[in-house]
């Protein structure tokens, strides 16, 4: 049987596993598919033990997309874009990497929740890892602009101009984004995370029908999206959705057929 795994550390939290359990059921697919906690520091060992142990394939969380890269002999253009990996495929005897959150999140974005990207003025908050695997994608769907805004100016500016041949990216400082309203607003930072209830960023961000987007997700409404409904938004969501997707890109490139997500949807948040 083939062998697949999430690997990150902490990993016990993980709904991965459920959900490629559903799919693989679901497409009929002969797979098993476990946690791996590697020690920090330790990824690249334990990948290697994996692979003795038969490992096909794995996907890869915090803290170790950007070691998940570095391993991979091959990579995909948007796994490169980003730097970083969170889908490592075996290849002959090394690794192919690739990047499937951004592809989550635009199929999140467009398919699930109906909101057209082309054309419209985004504002991605953060400028860390997360950011920047889901601004490639972004910009492939042409918006008419994408601002990037974060705490660590440095930052922003730093993907914007990383990212300026790819579409109409710009970074802002916190204090000029006050004043500025956008179609799609969405949350890249772990702002709130702490339980840290105030939010750095100005009131009035959201046009009249704006869409807030969390990549965090949890049970309940997550700090960024209950501002973002203190503001007025009506249309929503956390992360719950790019998570299934990007697991369903994930496990389209390693079996080469894509799962339905809506059932995993009905699965996870009855
Ligand atoms: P990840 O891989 O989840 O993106 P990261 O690379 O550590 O993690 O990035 C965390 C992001 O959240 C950064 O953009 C960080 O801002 P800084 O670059 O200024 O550190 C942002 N962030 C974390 N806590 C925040 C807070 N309380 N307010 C605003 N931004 C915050």
């Amino acid at each position: 049987m083939d062998k697949y795994a999430v690997i990150g550390n902490p990993v016990a939290h993980s709904k991965s596993p459920q959900i490629h359990a559903a799919f693989a059921q679901a497409t009929g697919q002969d797979m098993s598919y476990d946690r791996l906690l590697a020690p920090l520091g330790g990824f690249a060992s334990a990948v290697d033990a994996f692979v003795r142990d038969g490992g096909r394939g794995l996907n890869v969380t915090v803290p170790f997309k950007l070691d998940a890269f570095a391993v991979a002999r091959t990579a995909s253009d948007r796994a490169q874009a980003a730097g970083a990996c969170n889908t490592l495929k075996r290849e002959g005897d090394g690794w192919y990497a690739d990047n499937t959150d951004g592809a989550g999140i635009v199929r999140d974005l467009t398919i699930n929740h109906g909101v057209r990207i082309a054309g419209c003025d985004l504002l991605v908050l953060g400028a860390g890892g997360a950011a920047r695997g889901v601004l490639v994608p972004l910009c492939a769907e042409r918006p008419r602009s994408i601002t990037i805004c974060n705490r660590t100016t440095a930052k922003a500016e730093a993907l914007a101009v990383r990212f300026a041949e790819r579409g109409p990216i710009a970074a802002r400082t916190l204090a000029t984004l006050a004043g500025r309203d956008f179609d799609v607003v969405i949350n890249a930072t772990s702002a709130g995370l702490a339980g840290d209830v105030t939010l750095p960023w100005p009131d009035g961000l959201f046009r009249p029908h704006a869409f807030a987007y969390d990549l965090i997700y949890a049970d309940a409404p997550t700090t960024f999206l209950r501002w973002a409904k203190a503001q007025g938004v009506q249309r929503a969501a956390d992360g719950l959705g790019m998570l299934i997707e990007q697991a369903a890109e994930s496990f389209c490139l390693w079996r080469g057929v894509r799962p339905e997500t809506a059932p995993v949807f009905a699965l996870l948040r009855p």
